[in-house]
């Protein structure tokens, strides 16, 4: 009886230890595999400061800046994952990303990124990739235009394949909340991740063809989008003409701040001004009208921090998208071409 028991005991002892050298066998394989804070603490030191230096440098001249490179990294992360596709020029007989209307020709910020590589090859050369140094430059903008500060893990590694047509999966300026919703969810960010993340628009510029379709001709009953505050949409109609039939495509055309309020701070305004009817695009007025978002529009518009802090983590969310780690992908040299 006795033997038994300490037999017994003993099972339990090895077993104890074996679900522990399986658990820490199984971190450690989950680390190696995912993003980590300070990845390139020893193996390039200044990389975080090179691009924080060259973000700070340009977006002082021109604030605009940091809305691109917001942008540019939501439409690296929703297409492909976060791989640096979006970078990429176009090869013989591969139109790629950049070239897709969702991001030609107004994605901007692109010499950013070439530059802050350049000077970090010069001191660590193959070492730092071109998808993280646009998720850092994305962090420092919000920072830079919005005191909106979060720390980024990194690791990711640079995508070999980018096709224009595969940016047709961003979503719409005329998608409304539940389609919004939609396409988020297929990339695991939930609904209020999303009405998180569209505060991004409180920053930076909108073409008139994104938005000249709710001013002149919106539906059968309604000329302009009745959820348009009629004051903001004459304000609008100053600037953009009705479409004609000229077949450009709009980059010529005057563009709009996307914030009325505060176009250069990235803030909660947004959602104030959403709920002043003067959100610019289908897909921000949408937020408001709808009942899957309304009262998280309401919330931030009355909360500033609430929304900073939420915005944060959704971004460093967003950069987790299908990422390549570990042995997968590689180190870009230079962003725009795969070695
Ligand atoms: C919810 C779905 C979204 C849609 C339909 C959408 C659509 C658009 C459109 C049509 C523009 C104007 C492009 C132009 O005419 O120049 C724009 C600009 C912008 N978007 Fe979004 N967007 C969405 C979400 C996001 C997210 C999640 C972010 C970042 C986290 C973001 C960041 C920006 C920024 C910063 C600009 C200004 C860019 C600049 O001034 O260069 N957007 N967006
Ligand atoms: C036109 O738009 C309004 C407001 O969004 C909507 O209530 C109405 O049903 C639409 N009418 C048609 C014919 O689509």
């Amino acid at each position: 009886m006795a033997n038994s028991s300490s037999s017994h005991k003993l099972f339990q002892a090895l077993f104890s230890k074996l679900l522990c050298i399986i658990f820490f066998f199984s971190l450690s394989t989950f680390a190696s595999t995912s993003l980590r804070v300070g990845f390139y603490s020893s193996s390039c030191p200044d990389a975080e400061a090179i691009v924080e230096d060259a973000v700070d440098k340009v977006v002082s001249r021109n604030p605009g800046i940091a809305a691109g490179l917001i942008r540019m990294h939501f439409h690296d992360c929703f297409v492909r994952g976060c791989d640096a596709s979006v970078l990429l020029e176009s090869t013989l007989g591969n139109p790629s990303e950049k070239y897709h209307p969702a991001n030609f020709p107004t994605l901007r910020g692109f010499e950013v990124i070439d530059e802050a590589k350049a000077k970090i090859e010069v001191v660590c050369p193959n070492t730092v990739s071109c998808a993280d140094i646009l998720a850092f430059a994305a962090r420092d903008s919000a920072n830079k235009v919005g005191g909106i500060n979060y720390v980024v893990p990194a690791g990711r590694r640079d995508g070999y394949i980018s096709r224009k047509e595969d940016a047709s999966a961003l979503p719409s300026f005329t998608f409304h909340a539940e389609r919004l919703a939609s396409e988020f969810g297929k990339r695991g960010l939930s609904v209020a991740e999303m009405v998180t993340l569209s505060g991004a628009h409180s920053i930076g510029i909108a073409h008139c063809p994104t938005f000249v379709g709710r001013l002149y001709s919106f539906n059968t009953t309604h000329a302009q989008d009745p959820s348009l505050d009629p004051s903001y949409a004459d304000y609008l109609k100053s600037k953009c003409p009705p479409p004609s039939s000229s077949g450009d495509d709009g980059s010529q055309q005057p563009d709009v701040d996307l914030d009325f309020s505060t176009p250069h701070h990235l803030d909660n305004s947004y959602y104030i001004e959403l709920t002043n009817h003067r959100g610019l695009l289908i897909s921000d007025q949408t937020l408001l009208s709808s009942s899957l978002t309304s009262k998280m529009v309401l919330r931030y518009a009355h909360h500033r921090s609430k929304w900073a802090t939420k915005f944060g983590k959704a971004m460093v969310k967003m950069g987790k998208i299908d990422v390549l780690t570990g042995s997968k992908g590689e180190i870009r040299r230079h962003c725009s071409f795969v070695n």
